[in-house]
């Protein structure tokens, strides 16, 4: 199976990728490391020790970043994932689980040097920590197997922005860690809201993850309730996208998705702060900036049927 280590601010739809990776055969779930976002980081890891707790994960749970590495803080999303970040749900601070005494970066750092070449670092919220880890670690680059990343929108089928027109929000929030991420030099996957609002958890699909998936199907199902009254209001949709758990999907069956090659830059300032850009044809600019750079893979399809089943068989 594949080691992950899961770099999360949970989060609703951070909660439904987590359980899915716990669940998942395929995936060894090494860590969950926090960062701020949904939620303040507190709160955050508490929901993750929460989860670990209840339903008995192995993986160690590390405490990250509490905000971007340059940009002022943007908060936390209130109107999304509620106050705590769980919704209508408090989750209580648990027991008997502890973060490890190390911040998310070096926790990263440690077990990727302790497993060259196996481990994939998966990111579903801001990328501040994996930045960290590079500043402080740069030889991780080629130590790690391979960067999942949940953010950013490259416009294809009209996707572009969530929190602004043009920029979607794990990227918004640190566009100068992601920058720094997706330009270094390994191997980088975008899934964008190009391909995350291409899949629908339908409030029926929910309702029969409820029925059918015991305990973790109960608790999605409870946890989603806040997320699908957002939906309803400010959408008009009932059900959600499928934005955090595409980025397992694509861990464990990565010919889900379409995949379009080329080097990615991340605007930084201005209207288009943390827009994501990739230039993906092959001509060459008198000005060339992006010449040198490692070319990236960005999401352009998801076969969404077979992306609900899986989610669905592993619950
Ligand atoms: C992303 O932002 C957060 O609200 C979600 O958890 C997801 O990671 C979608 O834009
Ligand atoms: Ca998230």
């Amino acid at each position: 199976s594949k080691k992950i280590i899961l770099d999360t601010d949970p989060g609703i739809d951070d909660a439904m990728a987590i359980l899915f990776a716990e669940a998942h055969p395929d995936i060894d779930l090494v860590g969950i490391t926090t960062v701020y976002g949904n939620a303040t980081i507190e709160n955050g890891t508490r929901n993750a020790l929460y989860l670990k707790e209840r339903f008995g994960f192995r993986c160690d749970v590390a405490k990250g970043a509490e905000k971007a590495l340059v940009r002022p803080p943007v908060g936390p999303t209130v109107v999304v994932h509620g106050e705590t970040g769980f919704g209508d749900l408090n989750a209580s601070e648990p027991q008997h689980t502890k973060a490890d005494p190390r911040p998310a970066y070096q926790y990263i750092i440690d077990t990727v040097k302790a497993s060259p070449g196996e481990i994939t670092l998966v990111a579903v919220g801001p990328l501040t920590n994996f930045a960290l880890a590079l500043d402080a670690a740069p030889e991780i680059t080629t130590l790690v197997k391979e960067v999942v990343i949940m953010g950013g929108a490259f416009g294809m089928n009209d996707h572009r922005g969530n929190v602004t027109p043009f920029a979607e929000a794990n990227i918004h929030d640190d566009p100068h860690a992601a920058d720094k991420v997706m330009t270094a030099d390994w191997p980088v996957v975008v899934l964008g809201l190009d391909v995350t609002e291409e899949s629908f958890f339908s409030a029926e699909y929910l309702d029969a993850l409820r029925d059918e998936g015991g305990e973790v199907g109960q608790f999605i199902w409870d946890v989603s309730r806040y997320y699908l009254r957002f939906y309803a209001n400010k959408l008009g949709l009932n059900g959600c996208h499928v934005h955090d758990p595409s980025a397992i999907a694509y861990v464990i069956q990565p010919d889900l998705f379409t995949l379009r090659k080329g080097p990615i830059r991340v605007m930084t300032e201005g209207p288009g702060e943390g827009m994501t850009l990739q230039k993906f044809d092959g001509r060459r600019y008198q000005t060339d900036d992006w010449k040198d750079m490692p070319s990236q893979n960005v999401g352009v399809g998801v076969n969404e049927p077979a992306l609900l089943n899986l989610y669905r068989e592993a619950i």
